[in-house]
Parts: C-alpha cells; sequence; structure tokens
C-alpha cells in the first residue's frame, strides 16, 4: 500500500478507481499482504512448525477465512457462529479451537458433534458441563485448559486478558484440583494448556514471564500435554514509529521451552495477520470550521470502526489524493453519530481538506469490520478484497431495508 502519482494505491489498484465506482465508507483488503503475512508468521516459527489458528474474531468476513484457509491455517473460535463460518470457509475441524469464558451447552454440543481439535475450557462449572455433554454421547471429548497466568501484557488495559483480576482462564490453584479430576474421568481426555495474555503485545518480554509461569506449572504436576496453546496478542506497528514485536526473541524462547517440554505449539494470532491488510476509505461530508480546531465529518463512524472510540486506539490517517497545499490547522476527523467519543484522530499534519475530499484510515483489518454494528441504523459498508489490480466485492454494503 503506497502512492502512486499521489493517488493511494493497494497493490496495483489505485483508490480513486474504487470511489468512482463504490460508495462510502468501504473496507478495502489486500490479498498480496494477507498472503504475506501468513508466509512471514510462519517462517518466524519455523524450526518447530506450530499449528497456527487465525483468531476468527479479528476478522470474521467468510471470503478473508477463505483465503486464509488456502493458505493452511486453522481457526481460533469463540461462538457457535465463528465455529460455523470457519467451517464453512472449509476450515478442517481438527484444525479448530475453541475459546471463551461463557460457552453454552448448545454451543458445546455443537462443537463436540463437529469434533474439533480442542475446547480450551476457562473454568470448572464449564469443564463438568462438557463432561456432562460426553457422557451422554458416550464419547471422550479433548480439552485444554485454560491457564491464567497473572501475567502482565503492558497493553491497554481493555485488552489485557492475563492479570489475576482479569475474568480469563483458571488459577494454578484450581488448575491442579482439576487436573486430578479430568485424570479419572472417562470423558475427559486433557491434552492441552493454554493462556492468552492480551492483544496489540509490543513488547516480547511479557511472552517470557508467562513462559516461565506455564514451565514451572509443567514441573509441578509432572503432566505431559500434547499441545500448549499460546494464544495471540502479537502487535502491530498502528503508529508506524517502527515499535515492532521482536519475533526472533519470541522464537528463541520458544525454542529453549520445547526444548525442556516435548510438546506442540499452537498460535492464535488474529491482529498480525490481518491487522495491517486493510483500509477504510471515507469522504468528508462536510468541515466545520471552529476557532480552535476544524471538525473534518466524514462519511465513517464509531459503528464502522469502534476501536478509537471503545480503546482510544488511534489508526493513522491520509489522504486518498496527495496534494502539497499544507495548513496550519489542527484537524478532528469526526463521524456522525450521536456520540461525542464517535471521533477518530486529532491532527495538525495534515494537508488542507475540502469537503467531497476522500481520506484513508489505515491499519484496519483486525477488529474493523468484526467490531461494527448498526448502531444510528446505519448500514455496514461494503469490503472489497484486491488482487492485483482487480476488485473482488467479498461483502455487500447492508441495505437499510434488511435492517429496519
Ligand atoms: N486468542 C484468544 C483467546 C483471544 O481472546 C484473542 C483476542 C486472540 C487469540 C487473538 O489476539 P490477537 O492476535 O488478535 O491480538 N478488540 C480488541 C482486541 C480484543 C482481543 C480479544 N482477544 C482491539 O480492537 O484491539
Amino acid at each position: 500500500m503506497k502512492y502512486n502519482k499521489n493517488i493511494f494505491t493497494v497493490d496495483k489498484c489505485k483508490l480513486n478507481k474504487v470511489v468512482k465506482k463504490f460508495e462510502t465508507p468501504i473496507f478495502c483488503y489486500s490479498e498480496k499482504k494477507i498472503t504475506e503475512n501468513i508466509i512471514n508468521f510462519r517462517n518466524n516459527f519455523k524450526s518447530f512448525s506450530p499449528v497456527i489458528c487465525f483468531s476468527t474474531k479479528s476478522n470474521c468476513n467468510l471470503e478473508i477465512l477463505k483465503l486464509i484457509k488456502r493458505n493452511g491455517l486453522g481457526a481460533d473460535v469463540v461462538s457457535k457462529g465463528e465455529l460455523m463460518i470457519a467451517l464453512k470457509a472449509g476450515i478442517n475441524s481438527k484444525k479448530i479451537v475453541f475459546s471463551g469464558v461463557g460457552k453454552t451447552r448448545s454451543e458445546l454440543i455443537y462443537a463436540i458433534e463437529k469434533n474439533i481439535l480442542l475446547i480450551n475450557s476457562e473454568s470448572k462449572s464449564e469443564i463438568l458441563e462438557i463432561e456432562s455433554i460426553a457422557k451422554s454421547k458416550n464419547k471422550k471429548v479433548d480439552i485444554g485448559i485454560r491457564l491464567n497466568p497473572n501475567t502482565d501484557a503492558k497493553t491497554l488495559k481493555q485488552i489485557s486478558t492475563g492479570k489475576k483480576e482479569n475474568k480469563f482462564g483458571i488459577n494454578e490453584k484450581t488448575f491442579i484440583e482439576v487436573l486430578e479430576y479430568i485424570k479419572s474421568s472417562k470423558f475427559l481426555n486433557l491434552k492441552c494448556l493454554s493462556v492468552h495474555i492480551g492483544s496489540q503485545i509490543l513488547d516480547h518480554k511479557p511472552y517470557q514471564k508467562m513462559l516461565n509461569v506455564l514451565q514451572k506449572l509443567i514441573k509441578k504436576i509432572d503432566y505431559n500435554f500434547e499441545y500448549i496453546d499460546l494464544g495471540g496478542g502479537m502487535g502491530i506497528d498502528y503508529n508506524k514509529d517502527n515499535k515492532k514485536f521482536n519475533y526472533k526473541k519470541y522464537n528463541q524462547m520458544i525454542k529453549k521451552f520445547l526444548k525442556k517440554n516435548k510438546t506442540k505449539i499452537i498460535f492464535e494470532p488474529g491482529r498480525s495477520i490481518i491487522g495491517d491488510t486493510a483500509i477504510l476509505i471515507s469522504k468528508v461530508i462536510y468541515i466545520k470550521e471552529n476557532s480552535k480546531k476544524d471538525f473534518i465529518i466524514v462519511d465513517a463512524a464509531m459503528n464502522d470502526l469502534m476501536r478509537p472510540a471503545l480503546y482510544g486506539a488511534k489508526h493513522r490517517i491520509v489522504p486518498l489524493k496527495k496534494t502539497n497545499k499544507k495548513t496550519k490547522k489542527t484537524y478532528d476527523f469526526v463521524g456522525p453519530i450521536c456520540e461525542t467519543t464517535d471521533k477518530f484522530l486529532t491532527t495538525n499534519k495534515f494537508q488542507k481538506l475540502n469537503e467531497k475530499d476522500y481520506i484513508i484510515i489505515c491499519d484496519v483489518g483486525a477488529y474493523g469490520s468484526s467490531l461494527s454494528s448498526n448502531y444510528n441504523i446505519r448500514p455496514k459498508p461494503a469490503e472489497i478484497l484486491i488482487r492485483g489490480s482487480k476488485i473482488n466485492v467479498i461483502k455487500k454494503r447492508q441495505k437499510l431495508k434488511d435492517i429496519i
């Protein structure tokens, strides 16, 4: 994704072509970038060939999932809906793991019937529920237990999941109790120890702490896990300030861990695969001048891209067409929704904008369309996938008549 003769271009497709043909806002993905990210992710850990289960919650567009499947990945799902769409994309059930703190009985029944790789359980009560379903079907079900390692991921507090005050996973004491119970169960097969400490993690050190906690526990319980599921969480460089996750170090740590433990590694990456593969194109509707700053009111809003409003996340914004018209003004990029938090970014480093200009909101592939909603009865945007210079519509814009 770069400028070609001052026009923002995805692969070989100049985006002025897209806005001539489609309404905005619109999500636009690069097939090439998705494929590259998968290859790079795999190469980072090639010495131990992990099972890579793409975190469906980060992006659940069926066509994207099909592409991910064609590139050999499995799926990490957190609901019956996600499990259904992963299967519909053709992902083999033996490459699917199911996480989440509140899987209902009917969701568990569905997962058990589909013979997925693992149900990663997050509570004692859930383990009993799985056992009761397994018993009723006279089946032995493969499970994992998610440990809460009480590790600070040093990320935004809203997307931190591995500390003891977070709702996720089981603490060490309960882990040891349930382990004894499972060992004597005829219907449960404990195959995996799983963890996931948070998302958008840029510092590799929390992962070292997490691995140390796992090592200590494994030593204490002296149990051979077929799989260790390390979750996802590897962050991306949203600000383009070269703060990159150190895959080399993470790979080294895991290799060291594997010297002591004979096991297969599972990863559940979402953002690191899909985050920087998409942009959201939006049009300036009005410019409202104010004494201190100008409000650039665009046609995308917090219902299309929730991350800034929900987490204070910052997504870079750039013009679709670069000019050399400078301005000293401060711009507040806001959407039309009736909420003060419906704001994307404040910046004083932008070219002069006019009404009807187009802007590009960057790195929206992860938790962009999947977190979008119909708030204010706004239809969800269309999604397109660029292959070379070809535009493929992978989701049509919702029609108002379908949501009213
Ligand atoms: N595995 C589990 C169990 C998870 O809960 C998550 C994300 C992942 C894997 C994938 O994590 P990733 O590699 O994408 O960091 N909506 C927030 C992020 C929430 C993440 C929830 N769990 C955001 O927009 O930043």
